[in-house]
């Protein structure tokens, strides 16, 4: 993976001033003071969703993130959590629902590792490789493999992928991860093979989609909206602040919106296209199986009523759509930036009405 270099707010600033499409400096500053006499706090956000730009009329329809933050709480009861915080309890709550989920051909407790229904007690390295061979060789379809702290991480972060060729050689490499991986508990997941066209559009990563849904008050099941993520720099993850982007989905089309969007460190105030490396334009592409995809959200959003405002990362895979994991506590400032202001989407103003927003 490349390390690519994050803007400072000076280049970010400058970039900013010499925009053609953004709004006269008086309007920003007239902005900006609305904002803070709204909502009593400092809008930065007005920066990082891009209200600067002329054709964001409706600022009113963005909240801050204190504000966002704060009402999943409300939504998402502390107890029924952790199905989707802990990603082997995920596997074992949903697998049973017979939803396509990646495979999990080992996890670990510290030094003690399950396969198969078999534990082992690793305490070197060289046992380490050794039993990661085993997993290559009982699990020869996968030349690689990923390795995923099992709770407590998000954003991309604690993921590692592992290829098999890696083993082989004595890199120091493997030494580390071993040290790594028995502080705590991992899990070593297939890597999920895309479909054909999701690599069309980048194959350095799974290209996965952020899919948000509500059970509203009637207990019904809504789509809120959706947005696909890539990664722009070579990544094998494609959260964003992995330095990734995302583009919004047409969630009756399945087609992407002309526009991506990255952090402002690492895009600064750019909204991509296309994606830098294939050059395939967002607004000419549209999501293999994508009426798949909706669907298993709408139905896996029902099996766990305690959660009632969710993000799902769902992969496009071969033959149909991968259920990646779901989010409880996820990026609600994102999907701010990504409906142009939550008060602009009809269910999401469902949700707004129920805090009292
Ligand atoms: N089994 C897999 N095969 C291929 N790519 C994967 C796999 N699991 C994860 N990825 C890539 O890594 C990204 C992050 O994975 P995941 O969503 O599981 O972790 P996370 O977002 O860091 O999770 P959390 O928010 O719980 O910490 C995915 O969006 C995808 O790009
Ligand atoms: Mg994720």
């Amino acid at each position: 993976m490349k390390n690519f270099s994050k803007l400072g707010s000076g280049q970010i600033l400058k970039q900013l001033l010499k925009d053609p499409d953004r709004k006269p400096l008086l309007k920003i500053a007239l902005e900006l003071v609305y904002l803070s006499f709204v909502f009593r706090t400092l809008p930065k956000y007005y920066f990082s969703r891009f209200l600067f730009k002329k054709d964001r009329t409706n600022i009113r329809d963005y909240y801050p993130g204190k504000l966002l933050y704060g009402i999943k709480p409300h939504f998402n009861e502390n107890g029924a959590t952790d199905v989707l915080e802990n990603k082997l309890y995920f596997d074992f709550f949903y697998r049973p629902f017979n939803i396509n989920l990646p495979k999990i051909l080992m996890y670990n407790h510290r030094d003690v590792f399950v396969v198969n229904n078999m534990t082992h007690h690793i305490h070197t390295p060289s046992e380490f490789r050794a039993l990661l061979q085993e997993v290559f060789n009982a699990n020869k379809m996968n030349d690689s493999i990923f390795i995923k702290r099992t709770y407590g991480t998000y954003g991309g972060a604690k993921i590692y992928k592992l290829l098999s060729g890696q083993l082989g050689s004595d890199s120091p490499w493997i030494n580390d991860l071993f040290q790594e991986v028995i502080q705590s508990g991992y899990l070593f997941q297939e890597t999920v093979k895309q479909h054909a066209e999701m690599n069309r559009l980048n194959s350095s990563c799974l290209n996965t989609l952020r899919l948000a849904t509500f059970i509203n008050p009637d207990g019904q099941i809504e789509m809120i909206n959706g947005y696909l993520r890539t990664s722009v720099t070579n990544n094998y993850v494609d959260n964003i602040t992995a330095g990734g982007c995302a583009i919004s989905i047409d969630l009756t089309t399945g087609r992407l919106d002309e526009f991506g969007y990255m952090s402002l460190k690492d895009g600064g105030i750019r909204m991509p296209t296309e994606h830098p490396f294939t050059h395939t334009i967002f607004s000419e592409y549209t999501i293999p199986y994508f009426e798949q995809a909706k669907q298993m959200v709408i139905e896996v959003a029902g099996y766990q009523p305690g959660l009632r405002l969710i993000g799902w990362d769902v992969a496009i895979g071969e033959s149909g759509p991968v259920l990646i994991e779901g989010n409880s506590d996820f990026d609600v400032a994102g999907m701010d930036k990504m409906m142009k202001g939550v008060r602009s989407n009809p269910v999401f103003r469902k949700v707004l009405k129920e805090v009292n927003l």
